[in-house]
């Protein structure tokens, strides 16, 4: 049976990557594939509890990190290895590089400790392909209260800290070109729609 796919989705909070994460899922099932759509954190019933805490609880950075990356060896033991082994494609809604972007960008954990992390927590597990969302912090802002009743701990940040994390995830784009996509998230949704199609059909 030979391995499945494993796409990531992130970007800014309000970029619009949910919207289109379920869309990709739809669409590869429609493409006869088996789709396991799962999000971080969360994706396990433990993983969802921590992303409870997450959400609302404050805590000190290194202990957000820790906790994301627990989550994350959760998800990536019960749901992402085994479905992967299957010959299934994963469709994560966030993945490593939110750690990177927020708790290393965003709040200023050092590169080199979350790179500490992600060589244990993953071993050799990186995503085939991943969609960064990019949209300017003012545009996903805005989407944001639109559709938001009740903003978690993230989305109550402040601007300075979006343009923190959406500068670093441009930088993993660049670090990253093979595995990495820029999506211009500002397009209408069904022209992103076109532009996923071609992008997936490379995989
Ligand atoms: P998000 O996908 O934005 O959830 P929703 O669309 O339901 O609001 O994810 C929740 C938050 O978690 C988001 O603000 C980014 C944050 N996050 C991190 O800070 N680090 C991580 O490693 C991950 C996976 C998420």
């Amino acid at each position: 049976m030979a391995r499945g796919r494993f796409i990531s989705f992130e970007g800014i909070d309000g970029a619009g990557k949910s919207t289109q994460h379920a869309w990709l899922a739809d669409y590869l099932r429609t493409k006869g594939h088996t789709v396991v759509a799962s999000r971080e954190p969360g994706g396990t019933p433990l993983g969802e509890k921590l992303r409870s805490l997450l959400l609302a609880e404050p805590m000190h950075l290194e202990t957000e990190a820790l906790l994301m990356f627990a989550a994350r060896r959760e998800h990536i033991a019960q749901v992402i290895e085994p479905a992967l082994a299957r010959g299934d494609w994963v469709v994560c809604d966030r993945f490593v590089d939110a750690s990177f972007a927020y708790q290393g960008g965003g709040r200023g954990l050092s590169w080199t400790k979350l790179e500490e992390l992600s060589a244990w927590v993953l071993g050799n597990l990186q995503p085939d392909l991943t969609l960064i969302f990019d949209a300017p912090v003012a545009v996903a802002r805005q989407r944001l209260q639109a559709n938001t009743a009740k903003p978690d701990r993230f989305e109550q940040e402040q601007s300075a800290f979006f343009e923190r994390v959406r500068a670093a995830y441009l930088r993993i784009a660049t670090e990253n070109p093979g595995r990495v996509r820029v999506i211009d998230a500002t397009q209408t949704p069904s022209n992103i729609n076109k532009t996923l199609e071609n992008i997936v059909a490379e995989l």
